[in-house]
């Protein structure tokens, strides 16, 4: 509760509170691994046998996922993309939260989050997005690093004409 209280405390345009936290953690991990497993043969019945285990065991690696799922209303004046944004302040502060909590955390997303059954199955409505799954648990090894952008390249400044 205490990350996810974090969690709630981002930028949000209008007050809208357009996100909502799902929980998997404990057998249901199991179950949705399953359904996983069920909705890859049925897009691909010729899956090799490690494709079809690497999606059972996609939500296997650690004990709690938290799904945050962007609740979008199109038709309010603050846009849409800000909303989404909103959501994704979410999962990054999740995340953040985890860490100093002494967690590992990862967000992943994966087909299943952009799927039309396995959305059904974790009843994502029709105006809803998953914006991410947070894996949360403790961390076995240390995430190695991995090369940064330089900010320094991607800045530049804006000056009006002469
Ligand atoms: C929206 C979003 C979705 C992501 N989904 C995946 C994913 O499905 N699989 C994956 O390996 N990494 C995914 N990542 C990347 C990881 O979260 C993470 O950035 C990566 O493992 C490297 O870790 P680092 O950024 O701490 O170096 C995603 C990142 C974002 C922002």
């Amino acid at each position: 509760m205490r990350m996810l209280q974090a969690a709630v405390r981002v930028p949000d345009h209008g007050k809208l509170v357009p996100f909502r936290f799902l929980r998997i953690q404990g057998e249901a991990r199991h179950a949705l691994g399953e359904a996983l497993l069920a909705r890859a043969l049925e897009l691909d019945p010729h899956a090799s046998a490690a494709a079809l285990e690497k999606d059972r065991a996609r939500f296997l690696h650690a004990p709690l996922i938290v799904t945050v799922i962007a609740r979008l209303d199109a038709d309010h004046k603050v846009p849409e993309q800000e909303q989404l944004l909103t959501a994704g302040c979410v999962c990054f502060t999740l995340l953040q939260a985890a860490q100093a909590l002494g967690f590992g955390a990862q967000w992943l997303t994966g087909w299943a989050a952009y799927d039309a059954t396995i959305r059904g199955i974790l009843g994502v409505r029709a105006e809803e997005k998953i914006a991410g799954f947070i894996h949360i648990g403790t961390a076995r090894i240390d995430a190695p690093e991995r090369d940064r952008p330089d900010a320094s390249a991607l800045l530049s400044d804006w000056r009006p004409d002469a």
